[in-house]
């Protein structure tokens, strides 16, 4: 594990896992903790070589607004404050905070006055983020003032000799110029962190703790040929291979040549040195879902019987003694700081534990981010292309096919699919695109084609540009490429004569379809 460590102190701010990303970016760990479950106890416990205040919702000053131990003041830990996490450190050190007369938002000219600490990188005058409605209107003693705004006294102060750096400004966003920079300065600089955290060494510290928690026990994976399942499975397979068992279902519902690539990669026993069980369950899953066209009904149908064919698959094997989960550090930290695993609903498309008869869950990616995990396949000799995945839904084609899903349907939307993707990536496209895929319509139009009338179905393209998947914006494709996708899908596919795009963003759309 990395010696160096960074502690982050979350006060309810929007970028905090940015933050932890930032962090991490340095070669440093990091951990977010919630600010009430953080006191100079649990900091000496954790042995942080730093701390970060993140910013918050609240006015520092305000009845029941979040605080910290003035304890963790006195450690001797360099603590950067940012935004609320600077108001507090202001407030709790003896400055004084007000209602700021005009609000910051967005990008702001901020004037930088000492570059003597954290902000040698800045610009004399540097665009920073901004997002405050109070402001530091005095800083506490001891502490120079290292920037300011028009409309902001202390856009930032640091205390050197006590090791206390704050900004008003979000250095996490990549907005703020030189914000990495400021960061990366805390981190290494000030804190002296060792750039210790590598994926290499994380795979064998994992590898060997996998080791030792599971002895010669047997794990079970739901592999559902997801980045975040097949590092898992990866990782297993390097750390107790023969142990472990995938089970791989396909719902006949994933995209073209999916369910070969993954059997090729953890069944051929080319790559991995383990047992996979992989379901052909295509026909169960098309006949649940006949006739069937309203979408919560077509996921609850889908998810159901998943977890029925899973558990009939299970219960083959006996029991077992872990269950092995894909789970990563943003559904730990969307789910609640602190709280004990939780099992992300997504995750293989349902509850699975509450059906299969294990001891213990095993998470081994639960602290990583989902480049990290990328990262780490890499690491562990994943190919390419399962690696770079994008994300696909649990229920998969199954909410893409609009209405009605049929054995005929999956194949004209794969079809589509396998075109579209092939465009994106020829066209270099593939790394600048959140999600995209294509959908079927449940519509028939009227076209022309070789002098005769057709009457056939319409695919939908989309395209999403995010970095959370809870908003979204629909990707300005180059009209040459939704042109030569669209040519070869009403050339290629049969029984497809027309092609839209999807413009809308999300809100008021969602990525998906249904
Ligand atoms: P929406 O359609 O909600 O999608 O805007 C946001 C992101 O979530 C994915 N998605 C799912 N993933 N099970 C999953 O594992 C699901 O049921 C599911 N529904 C949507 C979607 O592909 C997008 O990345």
């Amino acid at each position: 594990m990395a010696e160096s460590r960074i502690l982050i102190v979350d006060f309810g701010g929007q970028y905090n896992q940015l933050i932890a990303r930032r962090v991490r970016e340095c070669g440093v760990y990091s951990e977010i903790h919630n600010y009430d479950e953080v006191d100079a106890a649990s900091v000496r416990a954790f042995s942080p070589d730093g701390i970060i205040f993140t910013g918050g919702p609240q006015s520092a000053y305000g009845e029941g607004a979040p605080s910290i131990d003035d304890g963790i003041f006195s450690l001797g830990i360099p603590v950067l404050g940012i935004c609320y996490g600077a108001q507090l450190m202001a407030y709790r050190l003896g400055g004084s905070i007000d209602s700021a007369p005009t609000s910051e938002y967005g990008r702001t000219e901020v004037t930088i006055d000492d570059k003597g600490g954290i902000l040698a990188a800045a610009d004399d005058v540097n665009t920073c983020w901004m997002s405050h409605t109070d402001y530091i209107s005095c800083p506490p003693e001891g502490f120079v003032i290292t920037a300011h705004t028009d409309d902001c006294p202390v856009a930032g102060m640091e205390d050197r000799k006590r090791g206390f750096y704050a900004v008003q400004f979000h250095p996490e966003v990549n907005h703020t110029e030189h914000g990495a920079e400021f960061i990366r300065s805390f981190v290494l600089d000030v804190c002296g962190c060792s750039q210790d955290w590598q994926m290499d060494s994380f795979a064998e510290t994992q590898i060997q703790a996998v080791r030792e928690k599971v002895g010669d026990g047997r794990v079970l994976l739901g592999l559902s040929g997801g980045v975040d399942s097949s590092v898992v499975a990866a990782l297993l397979a390097r750390a107790v291979g023969p142990q472990l068992t995938c089970v791989f279902v396909d719902h006949g519902l994933l995209r073209k040549n999916e369910a070969d690539e993954v059997s090729e990669v953890f069944g051929s026993g080319k790559l991995f040195d383990l047992n996979f069980i992989r379901v052909d369950a295509a026909d169960r899953f098309y006949s649940k879902l006949a006739g069937v066209t309203e979408p919560e009904s077509k996921r609850k149908i889908i998810g159901e019987e998943f977890i029925r064919v899973f558990e009939e698959t299970a219960k083959k094997i006996g029991r077992v003694d872990f269950l092995a989960q894909g789970t990563i550090y943003p559904d730990i930290i969307e789910s609640g700081l602190g709280k004990s695993a939780v099992i992300k609903s997504h995750h293989n498309v349902g509850g699975l534990p509450d059906y299969v008869d294990f001891r213990e869950i095993i998470e081994p990616l639960r602290m990583l981010f989902k480049d990290e995990v990328r990262q780490l396949g890499r690491e562990l000799g994943l190919p390419e292309y399962l690696v770079s995945r994008q994300p696909f839904p649990g229920p998969g084609l199954g909410i893409r096919i609009i209405g009605e899903v049929t054995a005929e349907k999956v194949r004209i939307v794969q079809d589509a699919d396998a075109i579209y993707r092939e465009e994106i990536a020829r066209a270099g496209l593939a790394g600048s695109i959140s999600q995209y895929y294509a959908a079927l319509t449940n519509m028939q139009t009227v076209g022309v084609m070789g002098d005769f009338r057709t009457y056939d179905h319409a695919v939908a393209l989309r395209a999403v540009i995010t970095s959370d998947f809870m908003t979204a914006e629909a990707a300005h494709l180059p009209w040459e490429v939704l042109d030569r996708v669209m040519t070869r899908i009403v050339n290629e596919v049969d029984h497809v004569n027309r092609v839209f795009y999807d413009l809308t963003s999300k809100p008021p759309g969602t990525v998906e379809l249904e």
